[in-house]
């Protein structure tokens, strides 16, 4: 087991920026997971920790040790590609078995008996373990995600490397073999970092999030914390639902009241700590569809009045879309209440259930005494 370190680390491709100042510490026998849209550099990431590219500039650590040079047979990785890249005209068992043939332990190679004892316990693993003579193209899409996976974990990685493992597979499926990788990744304790595009998966297999955008990290945290405290608009927007009320700082202090165009003030709290909002700073109020209630519980709540738009029953609440002026607003409300399409109704949010952000994004962040995204720029003109 190792905890891996990313320093700094920056790739392009010619004139296309895939990644660029990831600081980040994966810790030992942790989930990460690499979230964010198409495009971002997920994959570029979890490439560069596997080896199979360089960086421009940065370092990579296996626990102490540099790595930022070595190929890949040499890290003790074990990956899955998002096609599963498995040998259809082979069996189960010899795609299994395939890394298994190249790897050498001090020199030596495994012998046949050695490699099938392997082979079995990585295919009981993963509950593959009568199959191991069939052809892959007798298997189902769950079904070769888990020799993908058995062959990932054969050679006993020091890290698994997953790059969305289950986007191929149906949504029932999807939860299945989500609880497996859980079930496998707890059971060995691995160093795992996972890729995906979809933020359920995300926040329900994570111990460690990093939510990604134009080839940045802009958060890297617990699940609970990235929705809690989200640290841009974009991180705010991506993980759950938001209402944005664009408005201007009127006030600071432990309360930040927020001007909004019709004139009223709002009231929230800021996710970041220590961001040195300035009077007039343009900033966005985010207000979660559950934070907003029907009725008061405190005289210092914000009231929001709006036009509802659309309300949509889902059993356990209703769904009621409103406008706020100009602002598409999302409440999510108890199923008994009365609301209908056309009616004007007045919510409640108290000041700790309104986030005030910056909306600078990461360059915001680069005003925060000590963020690492206030300290990567400086060194970067260093490394470079
Ligand atoms: N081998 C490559 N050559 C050129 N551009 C690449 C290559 N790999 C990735 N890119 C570009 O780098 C960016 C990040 O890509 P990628 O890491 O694949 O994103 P993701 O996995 O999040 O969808 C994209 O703009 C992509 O087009
Ligand atoms: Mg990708």
């Amino acid at each position: 087991m190792v905890e891996i370190t990313l320093e700094n680390l920056r790739k392009t491709f010619g004139e296309v920026l895939a990644t660029d100042e990831v600081n980040m510490v994966l810790r030992e026998g942790e989930l990460s997971t690499l979230l964010g849209p198409s495009g971002c550099g997920k994959t570029t990431l979890l490439r560069l920790i596997a080896g199979f590219y360089a960086p421009d500039h940065g370092r990579i650590y296996f626990d102490d040790k540099d790595v930022t040079g070595v190929p890949p047979h040499k890290r003790n990785t074990g990956m899955c590609f998002q096609n599963y890249a498995l040998w259809p005209h082979m069996s189960v068992s010899d795609n299994v078995a395939y890394g298994l043939k190249l790897k050498r332990v001090n020199g030596m190679k495994y012998t046949k008996a050695a490699i099938d004892r392997r082979v079995q316990a990585a295919l009981d693993l993963v509950h593959m373990g009568e199959l191991g003579q069939r052809h892959i193209h007798q298997l189902s899409g769950g079904q070769q995600q888990r020799v993908a996976l058995a062959r990932a974990l054969v050679i006993e990685p020091d890290v698994l490397l997953l790059d969305e493992p289950l986007s191929n597979l149906d949504a029932k499926l999807r939860i299945d073999m989500r609880e497996e990788i859980i079930r496998i990744q707890k059971e060995l304790s691995i160093t795992t970092v996972y890729v995906t595009h979809d933020q359920h998966e995300a926040l329900s297999i994570s111990d460690m999030v990093a939510v990604m955008d134009k080839g940045y990290v802009q958060q890297f945290d617990t699940p609970k914390e990235i929705y809690a405290n989200p640290q841009t608009v974009f991180v705010a927007d991506f993980i759950g639902q938001c209402t944005f009320i664009d408005g201007l700082v009127e006030s600071v202090g432990d309360i930040i009241q927020v001007r909004i165009p019709n004139g009223q003030i709002v009231s929230g709290r800021t996710t970041i700590f220590n961001y040195p909002f300035m009077a007039d700073e343009s900033v966005k109020a985010a207000i979660r569809p559950e934070d907003l209630h029907l009725s008061k519980t405190s005289s210092s709540d914000n009231e929001i009045d709006g036009t509802v738009s659309r309300t949509i029953y889902i059993g356990s609440a209703i769904e009621v879309y409103f406008k706020v002026g100009e602002i598409s607003a999302q409440a999510l409300l108890d199923p008994s209440s009365r609301i209908k399409e056309g009616d004007e109704i007045r919510l409640y949010a108290g000041t700790k259930e309104v986030m005030v952000l910056p909306v600078g994004g990461i360059e915001a962040l680069r005003k925060v005494p000590g963020h690492p995204m206030a300290t990567s720029q400086a060194s970067d003109s260093v490394n470079a």
